[in-house]
């Protein structure tokens, strides 16, 4: 930043992510916030998938300082476990995006009073009825049960840790979320963790996928679905074995 300005660049903003796509890595959000706040800028968290973890008062911690965030993204279409789409901008500014977005026509209805048409604080203008399918998994499930879910996705990811190391495979990420990067000790290469990566998807139980993580060659496997079971996990980890032997042999 101070480079950047020294520049005569202007630099506003700085984005951290909870739960980056790969290996779930969360920010030290507290940190990028006292940041912010010292050379004010604006502070956007991309919580698209790891901010579910609020609704949980166990693994809410991991995201401790998203709070101070100016903005946040969150798609309740990941862990919230709505249908695509229905991704979110929470923001505590109103009237920046009102400022931002605000576009008027004289074809368009006039206000009205005590409401806010969500075209004047975003982008788009005809729109879905994004929300209803989150209000409506919340009327169901209610916090108490989203907390629940989001607690088993995260016993069954430890579950699946557990089996992995129990069998050989080297756990190579760190994050108190679902997504669990592994690889085989005995070949790093990328040829080797793209093949197994695809017996696992051929044999149509589980899906997972060859990632690369600082340039090394895993595999990785979130914990997404409601529906997923120890039996899950248990099935994932012997196929994962089986694959291994017979890239072996
Ligand atoms: C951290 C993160 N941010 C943003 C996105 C973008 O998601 P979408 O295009 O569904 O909003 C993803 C997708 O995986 C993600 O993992």
């Amino acid at each position: 930043m101070a480079a950047d300005r020294a520049a005569g660049d202007r630099p506003f903003l700085v984005i951290g992510t909870a739960g980056t796509t790969a290996a779930g890595v969360i920010d030290p959000l507290s940190e990028l916030a006292d940041f912010c706040r010292d050379l004010g800028v604006w502070f956007h968290v991309d919580a698209a998938y790891g901010g579910a973890a609020a609704l949980s008062d166990r693994l809410r911690p991991a995201l401790m300082g998203i709070e101070r965030a100016d903005s946040i993204t969150l798609d309740a279409h990941k862990w919230l476990s709505v249908p695509m789409g229905a991704g979110a901008l929470l923001c505590t500014d109103g009237a920046a995006l009102t400022e931002t977005f605000r576009v008027t026509t004289s074809f368009m209805p006039a206000d009205v009073p005590g409401t806010v048409d969500p075209y004047t604080s975003s982008h788009q203008w005809s729109r879905r009825f994004m929300g209803l399918k989150l209000f409506l998994s919340l009327a169901v499930a209610g916090r108490t049960g989203y907390a629940e879910q989001l607690e088993r996705d995260a016993d069954l990811a430890d579950y699946l840790r557990e089996g992995l190391v129990g069998a050989g495979w080297d756990i190579v990420n760190a994050t108190p979320l679902p997504v669990v990067c592994f690889a085989d000790p005995e070949d790093r290469t990328w040829e080797h963790h793209d093949a197994l990566a695809q017996f696992v998807v051929d044999g149509g139980r589980a899906w997972i996928s060859p990632v690369r993580l600082n340039g090394r060659a895993a595999l990785r496997a979130c914990v997404i679905s409601h529906r997923t079971t120890t039996a899950d996990i248990d099935e994932l980890v012997r196929v994962l074995n089986d694959a291994r032997g017979d890239w072996r042999t």
